[in-house]
């Protein structure tokens, strides 16, 4: 039996990230977000509008997304009710929020230069991932706090070596990676390995075709767009 039910909150479990950005002032702020999925070489990421990340985000255009693995849940559970705006806004007050100039000390994470993007990556996560803001939507028209979904192009990955696997070290191991998941308010990682996937009889490599840059790149994705085009019209 299914029950209809009205759910204060859509939390099914996704991966926490711990969003850097540069401040005004050219100060570091880091924030925990699970609002997030990759398509591709690019991802989205949800926002509350009043976030200092998401201030930073418009005015910026870059972040690192640092991915934390289950091992350092203690750090971002330090932070998890703070924020980087000084004046805290009204509902996250009433959340108990407070307003943290520090968050990295506080969370006791060592920051590292990034390659691509001025905002730094964290030591601590094995994944970083460097990226730019390429879009910019306003996110449900309902809340009544504004909301914002940024879609970032991710431009360099870099992967603790001892989550990768493969000859030339060139894939990411999920027996290895245990990623940290929020499910509704609560910490989850992954360790129960269940099933192979189908998805694994086709060749990794395969997937580099979506990424077509240059002059060539350029013709041969036309193509594609067009042969998709003329398939949709059958
Ligand atoms: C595990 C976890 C997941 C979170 N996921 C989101 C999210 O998806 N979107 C969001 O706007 N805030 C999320 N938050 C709350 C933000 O961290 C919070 O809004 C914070 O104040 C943002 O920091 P900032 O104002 O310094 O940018 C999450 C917090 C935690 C601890």
């Amino acid at each position: 039996m299914h029950k209809p039910i009205d759910l204060p909150i859509l939390y099914f479990g996704t991966p926490v990230v711990l969003i850097s950005t540069i401040n005004d002032d050219g100060s570091v702020n880091i924030a925990p977000s699970s609002s997030i999925w990759w398509l591709g070489k690019s991802c989205m990421i949800g926002l509350d509008g009043s976030s200092k990340t998401t201030e930073n985000l418009k005015r910026t255009k870059e972040c690192v997304l640092n991915l934390p693995s289950a091992d350092i849940v203690d750090a971002i559970n330090k932070i998890a009710n703070t924020t980087g705006t000084k004046s805290v806004p009204l509902h996250k007050k009433a959340w108990g929020y407070r307003y943290l100039k520090s968050k990295v000390e506080e969370a006791g994470l060592t920051v590292q230069q990034a390659v691509k993007v001025n905002p730094p990556r964290i030591e601590e996560c094995q994944v970083q991932l460097e990226a730019t803001v390429a879009k910019t939507h306003r996110f449900s028209d309902n809340s009544l706090v504004p909301m914002f979904a940024f879609e970032l192009s991710i431009i360099q990955c870099h992967i603790e070596e001892s989550i990768l696997m493969g000859d030339k070290k060139q894939y990411v191991d999920p027996d290895e990676w245990h990623p940290l998941i929020m499910s509704f308010r609560k910490f989850y990682t992954t360790n129960d390995y269940i099933h192979p996937s189908r998805l694994n009889n086709i060749s990794v490599e395969k997937y580099r075709v979506r990424e077509m840059k240059g002059l060539v790149g350029g013709l041969v994705k036309n193509m594609f767009s067009f042969l998709y085009r003329e398939h949709r019209k059958l």
